[in-house]
């Protein structure tokens, strides 16, 4: 595919694929963990494009190729780059801040000279890929800066942005020491998408009181004259794809599996998160060992299986939160369990598609408890996979997903009381109940998938106002 154009280019920090080389040097490949990858990867297959991404290791890139008819086209970054743009600048400065600042958030000045020059390699990787008058799709925190830049040198494109992830709130954003060269980055897109209006709005307001630019609505005046929109986009999956799944044989045996070997207790709650502090998977405990304690529940009866998705290891944050989570866990159970029925079954492992369904379908009582979280794409697959009508869906109100999945068994995870009743709920109420809820949950998800969001976000983007007097009539 040298020298190959196209016409639809996306950039994320991520390959759908991560290469693994092992001790003998073999290279082998494995997918890459998150929600981007998972929508992305659905929207790519259906399209003809290039995906822009780094492969996972430190060192040279490998070659661009082709995996599953996608076109991939590596970007290389060396390990001091690994550690500086990826672990320290995205994961260490810009996660804390747009997660609410749950962890506090470090700066160097050096990790932002690293988020510069690998946005610059982004750009630059994009730029060579893209056929003239392209659409540019960038994604998410890690490269804010690659909009402005690959606008400098390919005016003739349309760039669009999208972030995975909330947008802080402006006092939170403030903090940022390169706040204006941040949005500076980000107004080099024609469009910019959000999980939440909330988000987009956080965002119009900073351009207007931290870069000292007129907005109107949803729209941004540039200095350079252009109409910069930010709107609302909620992501979704491939819901169609996983209902299928889940019906299909193989998946509901998996799923009668998993239940027999977990003793076939009459509730089993399930957790499925990476590991990652803004996931709630503290408070989930928390509220789990008192309901144990408090004797509302105990195995052999429930069981929770809590699946961690290993994540950002080498970051401190994270090394110490899977510590924490790893002896909460051995506490509950040695308190807990008997021989033959663990209070928590605990998986620090990635599993395949078919795996996590019969897991969905497994599994009485969801719980998706994040402190903050973009969206959680967890919370709809769990929704997908539910065409028996049953299942209880326990979500936070600080996810993204809240906003359209209303009837779910609503809990505030800092209120460990509050959250403790809303599991009891889940557990206990009539299957009628649940049913309802459940109903309507899938309409939702059955109405807009990720299909519809990638026509959703591309249509914008493709209308998207280029210059102020376009913007008066939007
Ligand atoms: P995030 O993007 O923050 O990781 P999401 O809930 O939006 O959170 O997306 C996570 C995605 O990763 C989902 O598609 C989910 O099914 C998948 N996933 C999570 N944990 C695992 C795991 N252990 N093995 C395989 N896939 C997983
Ligand atoms: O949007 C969520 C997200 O942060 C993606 O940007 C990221 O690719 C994914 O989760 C997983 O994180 P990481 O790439 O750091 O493993």
């Amino acid at each position: 595919m040298e020298n190959e154009r196209y016409d639809l280019v996306i950039a994320a920090n991520r390959l759908p694929v991560d290469k693994l080389t092992g001790p003998d040097g073999e290279v082998s490949w494995r997918r890459s963990p998150g929600g981007l990858v998972t929508a992305m990867d659905a929207v790519m297959r259906g399209r003809d494009g290039a995906w822009v991404g780094w492969a996972g290791d430190a060192g040279d890139a490998p070659a661009p190729f082709t995996d599953n008819g996608m076109e991939l086209v590596p970007v290389p970054l060396s390990a001091a780059e690994v550690a500086d743009f990826y672990e320290g600048f995205s994961n260490d400065t810009l996660w804390p801040i747009y997660h609410d600042v749950i962890v506090p958030a470090t700066f160097h000045r050096s990790w932002w000279a690293a988020y510069k020059t690998v946005n610059q390699r982004f750009a630059d990787a994009v730029c060579a890929v893209a056929a003239e008058g392209a659409t540019v799709w960038i994604h998410d925190y890690q490269l804010q800066l690659v909009p402005a830049m690959v606008r400098a040198q390919r005016p003739d494109v349309r760039i669009g942005w999208f972030d995975h992830i909330p947008f802080p709130a402006v006092e939170l954003f403030a903090q940022l020491p390169w706040r204006e060269e941040i949005i500076s980055g980000l107004l080099g897109a024609d469009f910019l998408g959000f999980q939440r209006k909330a988000d987009a709005e956080n965002f119009v307001r900073a351009c207007r009181r931290l870069a000292r630019l007129s907005t109107r609505g949803e729209h941004v005046q540039t200095v350079d004259g252009r109409v910069v929109r930010a709107s609302a986009v909620p992501i979704s999956i491939d819901t169609a794809g996983l209902d299928e799944l889940a019906r299909t044989p193989e998946v509901q045996a998996r799923a009668r599996e998993i239940r027999e070997s977990l003793g076939n207790p009459k509730k089993i709650l399930l957790g499925v998160d990476r590991l990652d502090y803004t996931k709630g998977i503290r408070h989930r405990l928390k509220a789990y060992e008192e309901l144990l304690r408090d004797n509302v529940i105990r195995p052999p009866d429930v069981v929770l299986v809590q699946v961690a998705t290993p994540s950002r290891e080498r970051v401190e944050a994270y090394r110490q939160l899977r510590t924490e989570i790893e002896r909460t866990v051995g506490r509950i159970n040695g308190e807990y369990a008997a021989i033959g029925s663990s209070a928590v079954e605990y998986l620090h492992h990635s599993y395949g598609r078919d795996e996590m369904a019969a897991l969905f379908q497994a599994a009485d009582v969801m719980l998706v408890t994040p402190l903050r979280d973009g969206m959680n794409l967890v919370a709809k697959e769990y929704v997908a996979c539910r065409h028996d009508g049953d299942g209880a869906l326990v979500l936070s109100e600080f996810t993204g997903a809240y906003h359209e999945l209303k009837s779910a068994y609503v809990c505030n995870p800092h209120d460990i009381e509050g959250t403790k009743r809303v599991i009891t709920k889940a557990i206990t109420d009539p299957v009628r109940e649940r049913r309802k809820r459940m109903k309507s949950l899938r309409k939702v998800v059955g109405a807009k998938d990720v299909q519809t969001w990638a026509t959703n976000f591309l249509a914008a983007l493709e209308h998207a106002p280029h210059r102020p007097e376009e913007a008066e009539d939007a």
